[in-house]
């Protein structure tokens, strides 16, 4: 199950423990244990590494990084959508409402065909594990049995998943051919998600986890919101939803339940420290306080927010408020795969968001004031702030983290990153990883120790 040998990487790593911040760690030693954690980091000018080099040398469990090469943390993604990966980049001139409708639904009914959705899970989970996405949050669809399929592909491919079926049972916002078919059974179906998950995990080295899933609160009944948050609840499980997605969303749930969404979920018992709320672009200071005070955590979902949401969410807020954000590509609400795209998108849209938009607008009225995020926040929120937030120790290369590495190489025929040998200080090097590569830079892909991908075997 797990690798006996303690086992040693030697290289150059880049990652960001500190919000805001990065570490260049130049010619270091990281020995990994039998389990996959990370034991130690043996800096260069510290004495006992040519020692500690030479006796992995002569045990045969050394892995030297390629002349061109460095690590990176693999990237936490917080939101993907695995049943919508068929449709990754269509229908997205569409509003919410009707692409979930006309677009959505009847594509996520096919998984009620294991085989297809062993197809199509198969093929993401590689794809995403291809662009250095070590950890996903899943949301399958309404279907049992293809999200269990979900779960076991994970486990079986290194990848490290929180895997939830989605639950929408409200017959009068669901289409027929494509709900729960009660609002018992959809719970005793996520019952039974969850001791499944649950039950496979020992024998998962890198964890799989299930995840009470409820769409949102316009697909589900009263009686299903309230029976899932008393089942998190009796398992201490992660609850996922979408929370305060865009206009539409806010001003159903409103008229609805006579409050804003944060406050209904609260109520319903669905929020607490292993909770994800998706998008939250309308999430108000003082919902932000209850957020932090819980522990409840915000997944931006930049790129889907383009879309959806009609707003862009005020990350650097939610960041000074206390609150735990990580970023979700949110397949297929977003089109990319990569966490790449969707870190350089997190700071785009920070950057509109800070200056406004509207050039005829008085230039002090345009903007939202202070909201940029740099690029090394978004890194950091792709990896340490993702991983914070699932309370799962990955995302940087410390004693006591889960080594999960993409090793990066920035000399590629057509995706050369070494910029001539100009401007070469670490945070440049850095910076162009982050904003021009491609995913044929990531060469090889590690998950708690174990090579999950290699593009060069
Ligand atoms: N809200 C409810 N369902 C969805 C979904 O599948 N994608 C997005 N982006 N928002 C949603
Ligand atoms: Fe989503």
């Amino acid at each position: 199950m797990s690798q006996e040998k303690t086992r040693a990487y030697l290289g150059s790593f880049f990652h960001a423990p500190t919000y805001g911040e990065f570490e260049y760690l130049e010619n270091v030693l990281i020995e990994v244990d039998g389990s996959g954690v990370i034991t130690r980091v043996v800096t260069a000018d510290d004495s006992a590494q040519q020692g500690i080099i030479q006796t992995h040398r002569e045990a045969g469990t050394i892995t030297e990084l390629p002349e061109g090469c460095c690590g990176l943390p693999g990237f936490v993604d917080m939101h993907v959508h695995s049943c919508q990966w068929p449709q990754a980049a269509l229908a997205l001139d569409e509003p919410l409402y009707r692409w979930l409708q006309e677009r959505t639904f009847p594509l996520e009914s096919r998984f009620a065909d294991i085989e297809f959705a062993h197809r199509v899970y198969s093929d993401l989970v590689q794809q995403l594990l291809a662009r250095g996405t070590t950890t996903t949050v899943y949301l399958g669809s309404a279907h049992l049995e293809a999200t269990l399929e979900l779960a076991r592909i994970c486990a079986d491919a290194g990848q490290r998943a929180l895997v939830g079926k989605t639950v929408m049972d409200d017959p009068v916002a669901n289409p027929d051919y494509y709900r729960d078919a009660s609002p018992t059974k959809a719970i005793a179906d996520t019952e039974t998600l969850v001791r499944e998950v649950d039950g496979m995990r020992p024998g998962v080295p890198q964890g799989v986890w299930p995840v009470v899933t409820p769409r949102f609160i316009p697909s589900c009944t009263d009686e299903v919101l309230f029976g899932l948050g008393k089942l998190a609840q009796k398992y201490g499980s992660y609850v996922q939803t979408h929370c305060n997605e865009g206009q539409w969303e806010h001003d159903t749930v409103l008229a609805r339940c006579g409050k804003e969404d944060p406050y209904a979920l609260r109520d319903y018992g669905l929020l607490g420290p292993r909770s994800i709320m998706a998008h939250c672009t309308f999430l108000t200071p003082e919902e932000g306080e209850m957020f932090a005070e819980l522990g409840v955590a915000v997944v931006h979902c930049p790129m889907a927010n383009s879309y959806f949401s009609s707003s862009v969410a005020p990350i650097r807020r939610f960041r000074e408020q206390g609150i735990h954000v990580g970023i979700g590509t949110d397949i297929s609400g977003g089109y990319s795969p990569s966490m790449y795209e969707n870190i350089r998108q997190a700071v785009l849209c920070s950057r509109l968001l800070e200056t406004g938009v509207d050039a005829r607008r008085p230039e002090a009225e345009r903007g939202y004031g202070e909201a940029r995020l740099s690029i090394l926040e978004a890194f950091y929120l792709a990896t340490t702030g993702g991983a914070e937030a699932l309370g799962l120790q990955t995302g940087a290369f410390l004693p006591g983290r889960a080594f999960d590495m993409q090793m990066v190489d920035v000399s590629r025929p057509y995706s050369d990153l070494t910029g001539f040998g100009v401007f070469d200080s670490p945070e440049d090097r850095l910076a162009r990883i982050l904003y021009l590569s491609t995913p044929d830079n990531v060469r090889k892909v590690y998950v708690q120790g174990r090579c999950v991908i290699d593009k060069d075997a």
